[in-house]
Order: C-alpha cells, then structure tokens, then sequence
C-alpha cells in the first residue's frame, strides 16, 4: 500500500479542509480559546493541569506531549477554562480549579491550579451514569447530585465558549449526543474524547456540517498509550512481512473510567475504536477470532496506573512463528491530556478558517477513531499540513483529495 492512503476509513475525502494557506489575517487572529468540559473526571483534572503547568513554556522550549509549544500562533496559555459540566455531587456548583480534585478522581497532581473562575454546572444525567456506577458504596463511583440540568446551550453561549470538550464515561451515547446538539445551537467546536461516534458517524458528521461548526473524533489516542504501541508493532511486522496470525491487548486499571467498563454492555463502541484502530494498520485481514482488544478488568488500587498486556504472534519466512510480548505501565489520565491541548488548538484553527463538520487529518492523528484511517506517520503529515494551513503534499493526495 502507498505511504499515506487510507486504510480501511469510513470516509472518502482525505483532506478536504486543510487546502488553504494560513493567512496573514489569520495568522494574526489568535487570542484565547474559550473552552467547556463536559465531564470533569480523571482526563479533566490532567488536562486543566496541564494548561496551568504549561502556560509560561517559552516558544522555543519542547514540552513533552505536544507537536507545538505554540500550535497555530496558539500558546498552550491561550486556552481560558470557561465553565463545565458534571452531575456529581461533590464536583458541582464548584469552581473547576476545585472539582478536579473532588473524589473520586484519583489523577496524580502534578500543579498548584488557582481558582478558575470557570463554574461547573449540573449537565443532564441521561445515560452518563450506569446502575453499577450509581451505589454510594464505595469511593469509586458516582454520587449523582439533586436538582434540574441546566440548559448546556444556553451557558455554553452565556461563557463565550467556543470549544467544547467531550470526557463522558464510555457507553454515554445518549448524554454525548446531547452535548453535541447544544454545542452545534451555541456554535461551538466540539473535542470528542471517548467512544462515541460523532466525528465518524456520518449523520452526525452532517448535522456538524449543516451546524456550520468543526468536530474532532473520536476517542483520544494517547500520548504513549497501549493503541499507538499496538499500531506501530503491527506495522513493524507488516513491514518486516511478518504476517500476524494472532494478537491481544489486556487492559487493566483502577480509575472510575476502568470502573465503568465493568458494564460490558456499555463496552460495545470502545472495543470497535480499540480494534479497528490496530487491525486497520493490518494489510493482510486476520478473522475476528484471532484478535482480542479492549478494557479486560478493574483492579482498585491500581488508581490512574493503567497496565496495558500485548501480544503479537506472527509467521515469517519458512513459516516459522515469531511471538512477541510487551508490558505497557502508564499514568492514564496524563497520557492523553497533552494530544487534548494540540486538538482544542487544532479545533480553534479549523473555527478561525470557517470550517464545517470533521478536521480529518487532524481527527485522524489525535483520535483512535477518526472518519478515516492511515499510518500514523501519514497522520502525522496531515495534520502538520493542517496546522500550517498548506496543501497536502501531492503523494499523500488520493484520487478522492
Ligand atoms: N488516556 C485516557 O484516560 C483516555 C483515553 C481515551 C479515551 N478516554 C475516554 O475519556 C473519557 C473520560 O475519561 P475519564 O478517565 O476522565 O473518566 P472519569 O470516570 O474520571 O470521568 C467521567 C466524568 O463524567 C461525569 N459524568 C457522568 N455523566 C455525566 C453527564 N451526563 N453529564 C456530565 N458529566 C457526567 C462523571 O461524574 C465524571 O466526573 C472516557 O470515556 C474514557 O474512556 C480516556
């Protein structure tokens, strides 16, 4: 297969929105980005910390974790928490710089986060807690507060929001999708980090065009998480033309996110982005059967720490096996705060040009389950072109681009 050319996406335009040069008026336009979350657990509490560690990074300095200290003529300072939303009792009606550290979060602290000035409102329940989230039996699950849902719209407008943050608990189809449609009336971006699919389902992927505003999804791909060690491994025996026979990805944790999953009919979204974002990599298809990727258990004291168990099992020449296992440790929530910072600021870009419906190439870097797929370095191509506003280089142009 060319460097470059989709891999079994569900889409067909590989780059349609990055074809103009960044001009000198938008080069110029810069300011701050207005941001909301939608669910203040583990992912916010490293993203808010992160913005407040990294604010006074020089332009020149190489911060861990993101493509560009100024992304776009956007320092990581640009981007102002303007409000959020939850529905635990111990996260609403405070400010931000507060909830992030209510219970029960369990993210390592890695900065002193002043008030915020940025309330966190109560969001409409609706499917975002499931009946094995909802006991208060145990520090880690949800305490759903009393009182009525605000109108997400109306504050997203009051906030001057102009990006809006997706970190619902996996299985929140129906809480995601109402999030979606305020930010669409209040003309805000949207940032979707879990396993919902806007970005990559084509009706909704319509109703962002028709909305008039950008989306980026689905489903944060972390820095250095079990997907990329996945993809890259997969692509290291593709190109050494070792075929993969079969493969499995183990997950294990202890934050609410690890929790929830427990409920497997919640799972059904997250092991599609999870697989397809492995067997997609893959240029010689393996049955179903043979592949095993996903949230595997919960393991309470394990916290943030998530523990990723790989193995890939291949034929090579002579048709001998070649076998290969890795352990993966990470701190789960900070892994995917910084790939959130490049996408809000790859998010306002798309805003500042005018652009409607999936960032695609953007989308396709930052997400496990973009509207398409291709090798991470294409990705990476992309969405550098992307944010430099220039044209795709001619090779990585399909004949739909
Ligand atoms: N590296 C990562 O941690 C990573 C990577 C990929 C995807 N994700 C996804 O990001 C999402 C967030 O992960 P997390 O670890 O922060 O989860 P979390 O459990 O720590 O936080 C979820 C928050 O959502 C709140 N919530 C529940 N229902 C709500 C509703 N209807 N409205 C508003 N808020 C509601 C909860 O009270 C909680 O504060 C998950 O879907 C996760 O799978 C995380």
């Amino acid at each position: 297969m060319a460097p470059g050319a989709p891999r079994r996406g569900n889409g067909t335009d590989p780059h349609r929105n990055g074809h103009e040069r960044l001009s000198q008026a938008e080069a110029a336009r810069g300011g701050p980005i207005r941001v909301a979350i939608v669910g203040v657990g583990n992912c916010a509490s490293s993203l808010v910390q992160g913005v407040v560690h990294y604010r006074d990074a020089r332009p020149d300095e190489d911060v861990p974790g993101l493509m560009h200290t100024v992304l776009g003529g956007y320092p990581v300072s640009a981007i102002e928490f303007a409000c959020a939303f939850d529905v635990d009792r111990r996260k609403v009606g405070k400010d931000l710089a507060d909830a992030i550290l209510a219970p029960p979060n369990c993210a390592v602290r890695f900065a002193e986060v002043p008030r915020l000035d940025a309330p966190v409102y109560m969001g409409p329940v609706l499917d975002g807690v499931s009946a094995s989230m909802g006991e208060p039996t145990d520090s880690k699950r949800f305490l759903v507060a009393d009182g009525a849902p605000e109108d997400v719209a109306a504050r997203l407008r009051e906030h001057g929001v102009q990006v809006v943050v997706l970190y619902l608990p996996v299985g929140s189809q129906k809480a995601a999708e109402h999030y979606a449609q305020a930010a669409i009336e209040a003309g805000c971006a949207v940032v979707n980090c879990l396993p919902v699919f806007l970005a990559s389902d084509p009706a909704w992927a319509r109703r962002f065009e028709v909305g008039g505003v950008p989306v980026l999804g689905d489903d944060i791909k972390s820095q250095v998480g079990a997907t990329i060690v996945h993809r890259v491994l997969t692509n290291l025996f593709e190109d050494r033309g070792v075929r993969i026979r079969r493969t499995y990805q183990l997950n294990t944790g202890g934050n609410t996110d690890f929790r929830n999953m427990l409920d497997r009919d919640r799972l059904a979204t997250k092991k599609i982005s999870k697989t397809a974002a492995v067997t997609s990599q893959m240029r010689h298809p393996i049955d179903a059967d043979n592949v095993h990727i996903g949230p595997s258990d919960y393991v309470p004291w394990l916290d943030d720490n998530k523990l990723c168990f790989l193995r890939i099992e291949g034929e090579g020449f002579g048709g001998v096996t070649t076998e290969l296992e890795v352990r993966l440790s990470v701190q789960d929530s900070p892994n995917s705060a910084g790939v959130v910072i490049d996408a809000v600021r790859c998010a306002r870009i798309a805003l500042d040009r005018g652009m409607a419906g999936p960032v695609r190439g953007p989308s396709s870097y930052f997400f496990k389950h973009p509207p398409e797929q291709y090798d991470d370095g294409a990705c990476r191509e992309r969405t550098q072109a992307f944010i430099a506003g220039e044209p795709l280089p001619a090779r990585l142009v399909t004949q739909d681009g």
